[in-house]
């Protein structure tokens, strides 16, 4: 099977830690029976000072009617307002029906911000609750009032539900697939539903109620899938006390956006940290770090949140065993510590990251 896969670099690092995530593509096991295409696509500033489009309709063509999925590296915003410039990864979100954002956070021994092993999932909503950006602005009895709508759908909240419990199976399954090299404890599957809905019994108690009935269904309660509910308040309180306690949390937009960034600050540096946009059949695995000018071009850039970004993309598309080896090749290049970037302490190169990751595969 060949799959095509976008590559959009954007703008500074992205331009180095993308070209390596094409190579651990490149280079996963022939045994694995998997080939790729790639086409290089436009997107970011240096896109927008070109042509006055940060995303042009040829990416978005192209993504929607060749690719199977994509990467995307990281694209600098304009310091100030610049009259046309919209940032393209929310636009390619929306083009593309992204309907989940996964930010996956993993700590192994050696680059650990924190004491206990964390490796839980974040799984953000990304179409409705509070982005949809219905806002309002009015006069009343001579005061100013602005207004939101946070609107919740039982369909958007099932769809994303089940995503989470699809991908806590499906970490179980490679977790018992890592067991052999991983010294890391095994977890049940578990999802964590977040909520505030003790305040927003309607809007926020539909999406908990949604959530539970999904995830009771015979394909999760089979498979003994555990599920459980925590505010969103002490959510980020326990994600700091506990981390290494949780699996899969699964959250509205709002909550998702929060509890996502704050959990990649439970480990050593944002050049550890992936993610993916994730719709029907189309992936497309980011990093989460940004396009960090202060160091672009000098290649010393991690090049481990886009590989593992690399895995995720492979996951949605139903590569897990291709997945799984990504995973674990990062995880021994880290366990072994002796080839890091200097944002985790050591003195290699984006090169010699990705060569020891591609000797591992
Ligand atoms: P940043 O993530 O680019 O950098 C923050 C710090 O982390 C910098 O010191 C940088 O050197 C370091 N860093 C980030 N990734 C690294 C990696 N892979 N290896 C080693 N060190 C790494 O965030 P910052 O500085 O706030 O933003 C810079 C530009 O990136 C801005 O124009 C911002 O708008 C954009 N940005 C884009 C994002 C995206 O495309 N998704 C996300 C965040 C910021
Ligand atoms: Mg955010």
């Amino acid at each position: 099977r060949t799959l095509r896969i976008g590559l959009i670099p954007g703008d500074g690092i992205g331009k180095e830690v993308i070209p390596a995530g094409r190579r651990i593509l490149e280079s996963l096991p022939a045994s694995l029976g998997l080939k790729f295409s790639f086409v290089d696509l436009e997107a970011g500033f240096e896109t927008f000072q070109k042509t006055g489009v940060a995303l042009p309709d040829r990416t978005v063509e192209t993504l929607q009617k060749e690719c199977d999925g994509a990467l995307f590296g990281a694209v600098s915003s304009p310091t100030t307002p610049t009259k046309g410039y919209s940032s393209p990864i929310v636009a390619l979100r929306k083009k593309l029906d992204l309907y989940a954002n996964v930010r996956p956070v993993k700590s192994v021994a050696g680059t650990r911000a924190f004491p206990d092993p964390i490796d839980l999932v974040i799984v953000r909503e990304n179409t409705e609750d509070l982005y949809v950006k219905e806002e309002r602005t009015y006069e009343q009895d001579g005061d100013i009032v602005a207004e939101a709508i946070k609107r919740i759908t039982r369909s958007a909240s099932s769809r994303i539900a089940t995503m989470a419990g699809e991908i806590a199976l499906r970490r179980a399954k490679i977790r018992a697939v890592e067991k052999s090299t991983s010294t890391e404890q095994q977890k049940q599957a578990m999802v964590t539903i977040t909520h505030k809905s003790n305040v927003l019994s309607q809007t926020d108690g539909l999406f908990r109620k949604t959530c539970f009935d999904t995830l009771a269904q015979p394909r999760f309660a089979s498979a003994n899938l555990k599920v459980e509910e925590q505010i969103v308040d002490s959510m980020l309180y326990k994600l700091f006390i506990q981390p290494a306690y949780y699996d899969v949390v699964v959250g509205p937009n709002l909550y998702g956006d929060l509890l996502s960034d704050a959990a990649a600050a439970l480990v050593a540096s944002l050049g550890l940290v992936p993610s993916a946009n994730v719709g029907d059949g189309f992936a497309l695995g980011e990093p989460c770090h940004g396009s960090a000018p202060d160091i672009a071009g000098l290649g010393i850039s991690n090049p481990i949140a886009t590989i593992r970004s690399v895995g995720l993309m492979l996951e949605f598309l139903g590569q897990g065993e291709a997945a799984a080896r990504v995973y674990q090749a990062v995880d021994g290049c880290l366990l072994e510590g002796r080839l890091l970037t200097p944002d985790l302490g050591g003195k290699a190169g984006t090169e010699e990251v990705v060569g020891d990751v591609v000797r591992r595969l």
